[in-house]
């Protein structure tokens, strides 16, 4: 004998329960089962740090470390920035060396994560613009009249001009990158630095702290000094490179050249017909909306020449 038909309605409610439990399972290893695998994988070889708590992680703390920094400004002209820009980090940095999701201030690891092992920097443009100066002098002085010397002196000076701007740049790019870290997941197991990363482990690369870390910069590290580029970026530490702001490797800005010369472009253009200084009112208060900027804006009074 044939039992009754089930009806339309059972079975779509054999569906939605089915596509709950689907769901349920589904979160229950998103939110709960793979961080927790995860951690007890970076703990076993000895990396410390906060536990894992269920959805909100460490949100919550971060944000009230947030907030908590953003209601004090800075002292005009002081370049420390990374305490009031990531609070949580520097205090994660205090307790734990490492950190679950790991923080890495190594910048030669920082590379090695950004460049996925097979990735290279492009060469500095300074550097070259420097030794085309130094070719130009040489192929000219001893061949060329006055006149072409006077030129050439003229074109040093400019070309100077722009090494002497792009330093400069460089140096706001550092003490101030845009994006404060960068971030990086494991598609695959990884070793770097003598440690296993499982697959789906998340690296904070904090562009900010490493670019402030005296130990990388010298002690004149939160000092704005752009001569330290005089030699162009990759001179600019004893190591290869800590400069990220464009990031590094097969992913590096691709418009981190356009960036420069927008930049300088929009300087001339200012310069030609204005002189400017900060306001008065503004108040020196760096913080994060998706990239870094002043949290009061930038007023600045300009004067026509
Ligand atoms: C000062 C200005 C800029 C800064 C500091 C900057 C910084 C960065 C950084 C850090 C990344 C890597 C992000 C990551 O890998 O997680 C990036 C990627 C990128 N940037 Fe920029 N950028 C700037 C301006 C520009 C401009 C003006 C353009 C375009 C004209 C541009 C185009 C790109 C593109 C297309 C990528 C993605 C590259 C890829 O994933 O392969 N950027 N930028």
């Amino acid at each position: 004998m044939l039992g009754e038909a089930a009806s339309p309605w059972s079975l779509a409610g054999a569906g939605a329960a089915v596509a709950l439990l689907w769901l349920c399972a589904w979160t229950l290893q998103w939110a709960w089962w793979t961080p927790r695998r995860l951690e007890r994988a970076l703990r076993a070889q000895g990396l410390r740090g906060t536990r894992y708590r269920l959805f909100i992680g460490d949100v919550a703390e971060n944000g009230r470390l947030n907030r908590e920094a953003a209601s004090r400004p800075l002292p005009l002209g002081s370049h420390d920035v990374v305490p009031r820009v990531m609070p949580f980090f520097c205090n994660v940095l205090k307790e734990h060396d490492y950190y679950f999701l790991r923080f890495t201030i190594d910048p030669d690891l920082a590379r090695e994560i950004l460049s996925n092992k097979s990735g290279n920097f492009a060469k500095q443009t300074t550097a070259g613009i420097a030794k085309f100066v130094v070719g130009g002098v040489v192929t000219y002085l001893p061949i060329e009249n006055n006149r072409r010397i006077r030129e050439i002196d003229q074109e040093i000076r400019t070309i100077l001009r722009g090494i002497i701007v792009t330093m400069i740049l460089h140096e706001v790019l550092r003490l101030y990158p845009p994006v404060v870290f960068l971030q990086r997941t494991t598609h695959k197991e990884i070793e770097l630095g003598g440690i296993k990363y499982p697959e789906g482990v998340n690296f904070t690369l904090p562009v900010l702290s490493i670019h402030h870390d005296p130990s990388i910069w010298g002690q004149d590290a939160i000092k704005f000094n752009p001569e330290r580029f005089a030699n162009g970026v990759s001179k600019a530490t004893k190591f290869q490179t800590a400069f990220f702001s464009f990031a590094w490797g097969p992913r590096i800005c691709l418009g981190q050249s356009f960036a420069i010369l927008e930049a300088k472009m929009a300087l001339a253009t200012i310069l030609q017909s204005f002189s400017f200084e900060l306001s008065p009112s503004y108040t020196h208060a760096p913080h994060t909306v998706l990239t870094l900027q002043p949290q009061y804006g930038s007023p600045i009074k300009l004067k026509k020449l």
